[in-house]
């Protein structure tokens, strides 16, 4: 859907927000300079320190080649300016490891500005502390284990079967945009019981699109950027949500708790248990909805790409999974439960290395609490910290030619699975680990169980995934089917 001018577009603008936040903070870096002991690396330019090329649109079964140049350079622990600010890059499995472990204590979320201005402040993603803990704890109880078993398994089986029978009647599509109608429809329905296709549904999802351009772009409020289109969208979204919340309330109000099978939803739950107010409802719900689909459907759509161009793989998923399908068959049981699930042994292989090669989430941002020595280095109390995934996974001292994508090495027999295992974060870590890693596997693994049962698929286009730094088809993925018979 989106084309790459597009997407140069909106980095030369991310590059621009990066010229303004670095004015802003000069004065600042000047200041660090006493008796520490930093990583080696460079300072960049004035003001855009190396901004430019960190965020340089790259294949994303690469790490890039500013990455792979400065880990060359300077080791996988160096120094830099980003965003503004004086920064320490890690690309030290040991480093990240340990500053998801220390978060709030050593090391504390800290995204730039601009996000919470699009988030909103109530954004679990900007906020610290006892509120980040009281907001995680309504999202983790919303995706508990529990209700995964008990409702979202089934729901996420019949949306996956909506798309794909859909598909049977079409030849050529865009395999992205269909990976984010599913994750859409079931995140919308989750969060406040919105079905697909309704009026409502379908321009919350349209706005979500300019939405999204807007959180990857500079923040810089003038007419028709991308930015100020996407405030305008936070708007229109904040609007639809506080419609169904007063809805809600009317309904809650008039007939007690017993609504129209609407109870197990988000936006009940959090009118009826928690004391948030309107205006932190409004944000956790409009980030919710945002962090359950975008990163969700770009995994769905690299497991299309890359099983692709892994026929071996399609085979041994369709061994796994035709074998569940007969079981059941047997049985006489419909639609799959949780035993099934756990027994789709290759396809968690499948889903962990789709996530280490295609790396959906590439860094996040942190600073340092306090002046911090690590492996002979100092960080200084007050700089940025970006741990690198990206780095860490497609490091060959962790993983056996990292290029290469292969599932095998996942499975329980390899000598080097421990190693593999404790370095893999795609779902970061600590006491911010993604509130959605389980539903995110559960949705892969359901939509890969359907997808090779029914579909023979190849690219009906040459096409990449690329890092812009969020992961995106360029040509949206076109790919054409073929009914298996
Ligand atoms: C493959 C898909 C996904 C990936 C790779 C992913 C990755 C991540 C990562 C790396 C973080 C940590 C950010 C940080 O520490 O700064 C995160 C946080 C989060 N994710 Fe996901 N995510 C995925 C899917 C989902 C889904 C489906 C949902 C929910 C519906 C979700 C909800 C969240 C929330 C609420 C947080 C904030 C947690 C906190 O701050 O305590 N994610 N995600
Ligand atoms: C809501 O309740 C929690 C305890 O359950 C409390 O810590 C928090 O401060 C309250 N928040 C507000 C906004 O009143
Ligand atoms: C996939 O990775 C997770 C770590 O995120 C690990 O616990 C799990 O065992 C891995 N799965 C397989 C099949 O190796
Ligand atoms: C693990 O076992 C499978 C068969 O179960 C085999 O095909 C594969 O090569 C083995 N992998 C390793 C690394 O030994």
């Amino acid at each position: 859907m989106v084309d790459s001018l597009l997407h140069f577009f909106l980095f030369a603008s991310a590059v621009l927000m990066a010229l303004i936040v670095c004015i802003k903070s000069t004065k600042y870096r000047n200041k660090n300079k006493k008796r520490f002991k930093l990583p080696p690396g460079r300072k960049g330019w004035p003001f855009v320190g190396e901004t430019f090329p960190y965020l340089k649109p790259h294949h994303a079964t690469t790490m890039g080649d500013f990455m792979e140049n400065h880990i060359s350079r300077f080791g996988k622990i160096y120094r830099s300016n980003l965003f503004g600010e004086p920064t320490i890059v890690s690309a030290d499995a040991g480093l990240n490891r340990y500053i998801l472990q220390n978060e709030g204590k050593l090391f504390e979320c800290s995204y730039p500005k601009s996000i919470g201005g699009i988030l909103g402040k109530w954004s679990m993603l900007v906020l610290v502390g006892d509120m980040h803990r009281q907001m995680r704890m309504i999202s983790l109880n919303f995706m508990s284990h529990a209700k995964l078993r008990s409702h979202l398994l089934r729901d996420v089986e019949l949306h996956t079967l909506s798309v794909l029978d859909s598909w049977s009647v079409r030849r050529t599509f865009s395999a992205q945009e269909e990976a984010k109608k599913f994750t859409f429809n079931l995140m919308a329905k989750h969060i406040m019981s919105m079905g697909p296709g309704e009026v409502e549904t379908e321009q919350l999802k349209r706005e979500y699109i300019t939405f999204m351009k807007g959180v990857v772009s500079a923040p810089i409020n003038l007419p028709w950027t991308a930015y100020w289109k996407a405030l305008r969208s936070r708007s229109s979204i904040l609007r639809v949500i506080e419609r169904k919340m007063e809805e809600r309330i009317k309904v809650m109000n008039c007939e007690g708790i017993y609504g129209d099978g609407d109870e197990d939803d988000l936006l009940y739950w959090v009118l009826k248990r928690s004391n948030l107010s309107t205006e932190q409802i409004l944000d956790l719900i409009l980030s919710l909805l945002f962090a359950g689909h975008e990163t969700s459907s770009v995994a769905i759509a690299l497991s299309i790409y890359f099983l692709g161009g892994c026929p071996e793989a399609v085979r041994q998923l369709r061994v796994e999974h035709l074998e569940i399908a007969s079981n059941k068959k047997q049985k006489g049981d419909v639609g799959l439960n949780w035993d099934d699930y756990k027994q789709m042994e290759f396809t968690h292989c499948v889903i962990n290395e789709t996530l280490r090669l295609g790396n959906v989430v590439r860094f996040i941002h942190r600073k340092a609490l306090r002046d911090i020595q690590y492996k002979g280095y100092d960080i200084p109390c007050g700089w940025k910290v970006l741990p690198v995934f990206t780095a860490v996974h497609l490091d060959e001292s962790i993983y056996k030619d990292p290029q290469q994508f292969n599932p095998w090495r996942w499975q329980k027999n390899s000598s080097s699975a421990a190693a593999m295992s404790g370095n893999f974060v795609p779902f970061g870590g600590g006491p911010r680990l993604c509130a959605g890693s389980e539903l995110a596997k559960l949705e892969m693994a359901v939509f890969v169980h359907h997808l090779v049962l029914k579909y023979d698929w190849e690219l009906a286009e040459p096409d990449h995934p690329f890092a812009f730094p969020f992961v995106d088809f360029p040509k949206g993925l076109p790919i054409r089917v073929h009914v298996i018979t």
